[in-house]
């Protein structure tokens, strides 16, 4: 039967990976994978992570299961850090998931059991897998306006304009912070708006968060996630552990439902299933480390101090860049870079020239010219401004 398998799609963003690695050119850029570096290019185990590891490796007695909703330490730390004190615990339901594609999935999934008809709504652009996923599973997508081509800012008038075709049982999904691919991001007044939108329409909002702590720090980057999930009756939100306590390969993730009008035990229950169904008991390792971390004063100043640590590092290279391009192409058209937030900014150039900045000065950028500013250091900053300005964007 196996014959019948037809080819999948490449991944756009894994393909680049294995491009890059292939390369045989001693000066090249790795601008592709959401994966924070160092300026040596390395990925590091957070300090706070090592020193949780080495605690856990001396007090850990079991690998027994935990819950089937993960360990319930780990769910609240992770409300907590989420949702701050903005939501009453008795509407938050939740379960751990392998990462923040893990609880995107499982979203999908509890969206589609709800109301098989749901439309997503989606920026336009969003992250490829988004779309990947919803494709997979047969659900409906919409696509809305959010980047704008001319400022690389937010569409925003395209995007409320459209957002407002939504309906009660469809889906709006946004971006908590840091927006993949674009870095272009809402500003607190705007995420007002939408939550207007959102209570109008009566579509429910879905958030996916994989970048907290990464933008303007973790209370700031979360703000347009609490001031959603107070204000709405219903909610949901993926958060991903990856990127801000660099355990990727730990699949950590946590799905939160934020549910008032709905029956606890079913809602609870229906997520438990899903974890059930899928992998059953989600994986502990990294939720252990995390829950560690936020639950211990010393563990928790420490991480915090590191991400903040790489999230100005972030910061300066995009100003760095942003002087660079300026002095090289003497106008300021590429300020937005210093304006974006995250890891991930869109330069705005098109495919061919992405594949010129390749081929010809060994940059790799995601096709959409999604540039990984955490891919750059002092050294490659001058090399990156050349190559933009070389191929003419
Ligand atoms: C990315 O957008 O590069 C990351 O989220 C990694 C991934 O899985 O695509």
């Amino acid at each position: 039967m196996f014959e019948h398998l037809t080819a999948q799609k490449p991944d756009g963003i894994l393909m680049l990976m294995q491009m890059y690695r292939e390369d045989p050119r001693e000066a090249k850029v790795d601008l592709g994978v959401g994966v924070y570096k160092d300026a040596t290019g390395n990925t590091p185990v957070m300090r706070a992570i090592k020193a949780a590891e080495q605690k856990l490796w001396e007090v850990q007695d079991t690998k027994s299961y935990v819950g089937l909703a993960g360990a319930p330490d780990f769910n609240d730390a992770m409300v907590n850090l989420v949702l701050g004190n903005t939501v009453p615990r008795s509407s938050v339901n939740s379960v751990a998931t392998p990462g923040g594609t893990g609880a995107v999935r499982q979203a999908f999934e509890l969206i589609r059991m709800a109301n098989a008809d749901a439309r997503i709504f989606v920026s336009n652009p969003t992250w490829p897998n988004h779309l990947s996923i919803l494709d997979y599973l047969g659900m409906e997508k919409f696509m809305y306006r959010y980047f704008d081509d001319e400022t690389r800012g937010v569409d925003f008038d395209g995007m409320i304009a459209d957002l407002k075709t939504a309906k009660k049982g469809d889906v709006i999904l946004l971006h908590g912070c840091c927006h993949n691919p674009t870095g272009a991001n809402l500003t607190g007044p705007q995420w007002d708006e939408v939550i207007k939108v959102l209570n109008d329409t009566g579509a429910t909002p879905m958030i996916d968060i994989a970048y907290q702590g990464f933008g303007d720090g973790l209370d700031a980057d979360a703000a347009g996630t609490r001031a959603v999930a107070a204000a709405v009756p219903e909610c949901l939100i993926a958060a991903s552990c990856s990127k801000n306590f660099g355990i990727y390969r730990e699949r950590t993730g946590i799905l939160m439902l934020v549910a008032n009008g709905t029956d606890k035990a079913i809602a609870q229950g229906t997520l438990n299933f899903l974890n059930r169904q899928n992998y059953s008991f989600p994986p502990d390792h990294g939720a252990r480390l995390v829950t560690m971390i936020l639950n211990d004063d010393a563990l928790r100043t420490d991480w915090m101090a590191e991400l903040e640590e790489m999230r100005t590092g972030m910061l300066d290279l995009r100003e760095r860049l942003a002087k660079e391009l300026e002095q090289r192409s003497g106008s300021n058209r590429f300020g937005f870079i210093a304006q974006h937030r995250g890891m991930f900014s869109r330069l705005g150039a098109a495919p061919e020239l992405v594949v010129k900045m390749r081929e010809d000065s060994g940059i790799y950028m995601v096709g959409d010219s999604r540039m990984n500013i955490a891919g750059l250091n002092a050294e490659t900053v001058p090399v990156l401004a050349d190559a933009i300005v070389k191929a003419g964007v």
